[in-house]
């Protein structure tokens, strides 16, 4: 078939949902009108370890509106059928209202359902449990790690002692905590055996799946509902325990239950990027060759579930280094499970080695880039793969050139504005392109407007609006006459809508059924005597906005909805597929960028401001300008929480989490946010999926942090490991 013409996709247009989103009219989870709905507030273990003696639930029951209280007292027993194909990490998961035990503290440990939502708080705060509590053990530092994931190649020790320069460091990452605008919140309605769902999540069909484990049903009984979702960062990539909570709160009291997590019980009610010890030791020689890296990576996860994440990726391809190990062990603590959070292990990766090799080229009075330079490597040394493209050198010569790298202070604490010392610093970053099986239906209607259905989600990404930029462009229509439809599981079938993998595979899936929709029309056509493309090649067969014609003679053709109405077709329709990588792949497929940062610091104060950022990315095709400028800000925002400001604290001597909430936990607000600026190298990686796509918006978020770090460095000349870094540690 001809090329379609491209008006569409790479054009900055604005979101296709923005309307109804500033205008109230996109629901979010908890504003569905579900008739008859009562509402659900989950009473939290106020201890960190230990048992449920005794609940008393007396005056909550006589709270006037209070329709049920259900605890592991008087709840069924539910089937919990094993779901370990979804994103459940291996274990045994929290199963709620089960029994006594208290694994963490804010755990579930009754639910009180009333008509309104203040009977029902004011309900949960008369809920009396006694519990016998044990020491919870919540310290990274005094956990006992479970058995190694190594990796190695050449010899690590060897190297190090051969090395003419030695690095031996140690970071701290903190914990940190999603915090999407959109609490998590969900709405249940019982029909019969038949569940409904609106749920907050980013992937409908694994909440589905998951209630269908929870509750022993075929997955066909259950129905999850998301058209809009309020931010995620990875927060809804699993179905936490307030739904089933939810669900069953809705079965035993006959009626539609809303439940909605308050700001505090976010940070126990869902995931959080956890706390990481990771010790790097490294060698390189005189020229800032490395020859041996060594990498101990620990972090936290819950006692009854092993989280674990894409940490030891960066470590083993980023940099030409022929010896490497790494150990990476996770820590069983008294506290709920982690998950993954915008750029999950890449951004504790990079962090770590981006910080470790700006000290390197401190030591060797090498400037940062030219190290970099020096240890790119010609191909994937983890699996000896080529590259599908890696323009990383690009990224740093249009950087240093857009940033004005050359006016860097080549002294640390070198220069001085009045209180402030101002220091520039850079990182690379790198996240691999990952891609899932996706289906897509594509239904062109008679009056020559199309509908297009996926099961994906939109945290806010734009996909609504992106999608419907390469439908369009495939179909030969216009945006408006594109409709795009996500965020049901009774839509064809999608994997989570994380991890950078929607564009290129949910985005895939709706190219080819628009090919096929296309192409159905256009053979109807050539094939038709009464229409003026009777008898042309359909390869020479091209639509633009809603008209076929012959691509060399545009007056030659005619409109989808003339050739439809006189064959008396109502529509066409197709289902398209993505089946994902091939297996074995062929190439290492990463997106990368690299982010420059400048930062003023008070010398006497320690504080840091950020003054700017740019990020050159090397992620294949933008296939929405605008929306990807939207994802590029927004992981230089979360970056700069990262490096700044984001620390879940957690009281060891209970396990309570002490700042639970948006008052006490520290996310960068506008006057925290500089100017930030985005640069996207043009290109595709047709050897990564059909649209060349790479993966943006966790990239976007990989190397701030470790910039703003090195920038700090070069402002006061003192190297701060643990994240955040704080005033305090630099006074
Ligand atoms: Mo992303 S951490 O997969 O939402």
């Amino acid at each position: 078939m001809s090329p379609q013409p491209q008006a569409a996709v790479g054009a900055p247009l604005s979101r296709v949902d923005g309307r109804a989103k500033v205008t109230g009219r996109a629901l979010y989870a908890a504003e569905h009108e579900v008739d008859g709905a009562v509402h659900a507030v989950i009473v939290d273990a106020s201890i960190g370890r230990g048992r449920i003696t005794s609940i008393d639930t007396r005056d909550a029951e006589a709270h006037r509106g209070v329709l049920r209280v259900i605890h592991h007292g008087n709840a069924p027993r539910l089937p919990y059928r094993d779901n370990s194909g979804s994103n459940n990490p291996s274990g045994r998961r929290l199963r709620v209202f089960q029994d006594d035990r208290v694994l963490f503290h804010g755990q579930p440990v009754a639910v009180v359902v009333a008509s309104t939502l203040e009977a029902a708080q004011h309900g949960a705060s008369l809920v009396r449990v006694e519990y016998d509590a044990e020491r919870p053990s919540t310290d990274l530092a005094e956990g006992e790690p479970g058995e190694p994931t190594n990796y190695a190649r050449g010899d690590v020790e060897a190297g190090l002692r051969d090395a003419a320069v030695r690095l031996d460091l140690t970071y701290h990452l903190a914990r940190n905590h999603h915090n999407p605008m959109e609490p998590h919140a969900t709405i249940a309605r019982w029909d019969g055996n038949r569940l409904t769902v609106w749920d907050k999540t980013q992937w409908v069909m694994g909440t589905r799946d998951e209630l269908a484990a929870v509750f022993g049903l075929p997955a066909e009984s259950v129905r999850v509902i998301s058209p809009f979702v309020g931010g995620g960062f990875g927060s809804g990539l699993r179905c936490w325990p307030h739904v089933p909570i939810a669900a069953l709160a809705a079965r035993e009291t006959g009626r539609p239950v809303k439940l909605v997590l308050s700001r505090k019980q976010m940070y126990f009610g869902v995931g959080f990027r956890p706390s990481y010890e990771y010790r790097l030791r490294l060698g390189a020689d005189r020229r800032g060759r490395l020859v041996a890296m060594d990498h101990e990576m620990d972090h936290e996860t819950s006692s009854y579930e092993t989280f674990v994440e894409g940490v030891m990726d960066p470590g083993r391809m980023l940099y030409s280094t022929p010896n490497v190990r790494q150990a990476y062990r996770t820590v069983p603590l008294d506290v709920s499970t982690p998950i993954w959070m915008r750029g999950p292990g890449p951004a504790t990766a990079s962090y770590v080695i981006e910080s470790a090799l700006d000290e390197l080229a401190n030591e060797l009075g090498i400037d940062p880039i030219e190290l970099r330079r020096r240890n790119e490597p010609a191909e994937d040394e983890s699996s000896g793969l080529p590259w599908s493209t890696r323009r990383l050198r690009e990224c740093y010569t249009v950087g240093a050139r857009e940033f004005g790298w050359d006016r860097r202070p080549t002294r640390p604490r070198s220069r001085r504005e009045g209180d402030w010392l101002i220091g520039m610093g850079m990182a690379a970053g790198v996240y691999h392109t990952a891609r899932m099986p996706a289906e897509a239906r594509v239904r062109l209607d008679i009056d020559g407007t199309a509908v297009v259905e996926t099961a994906s989600s939109d945290m806010g990404p734009g996909t609504y609006t992106s999608h419907t930029q390469v439908a369009a462009d495939a179909l030969g229509l216009t945006m408006r006459a594109v409709t795009f439809r996500l965020g049901d599981s009774l839509y064809p079938q999608t994997g989570p809508h994380g991890g950078s993998m929607t564009m290129a595979s949910v985005g895939s899936a709706v190219l080819d059924g628009c090919n096929r929709v296309r192409r159905q029309a256009i053979e109807l056509a050539v094939e038709d005597e009464e229409s003026p493309l009777y008898g042309v090649a359909a390869e020479d067969v091209v639509v633009r906005s809603g008209r076929l014609h012959v691509r060399n003679d545009p007056a030659r053709g005619e409109t989808y909805q003339r050739l439809l109405t006189r064959n008396n077709r109502s529509r066409i329709e197709a289902r398209g597929s993505y089946t994902g990588p091939s297996s074995p792949e062929r190439h290492s497929f990463h997106a990368y960028n690299a982010t420059f940062a400048e930062v003023a610091v008070d010398a006497t104060l320690g504080l840091v401001r950020v003054r700017r950022i740019l990020g050159v990315y090397d992620a294949g095709r933008i296939i929405s300008p605008k929306l990807a400028d939207s994802q590029a800000i927004g992981g230089m925002v979360g970056g700069i929480g990262q490096a700044l400001l984001e620390h879940t604290v957690t009281d060891h001597r209970d396990g309570r989490i002490a700042n639970a909430s948006l008052a006490d936990y520290l996310v960068p607000v506008n006057a925290d946010v500089p100017d930030l600026r985005a640069i996207y190298l043009e290109g595709e990686d047709m050897e990564a999926d059909p649209l060349g796509v790479k993966g943006l918006g966790e990239v976007v978020m990989v190397g701030v942090a470790p910039a703003i770090a090195n920038a700090v460095f070069n402002a006061t000349g003192r190297r701060v490991r643990d994240l955040p870094i704080t005033a305090e540690a630099l006074i």
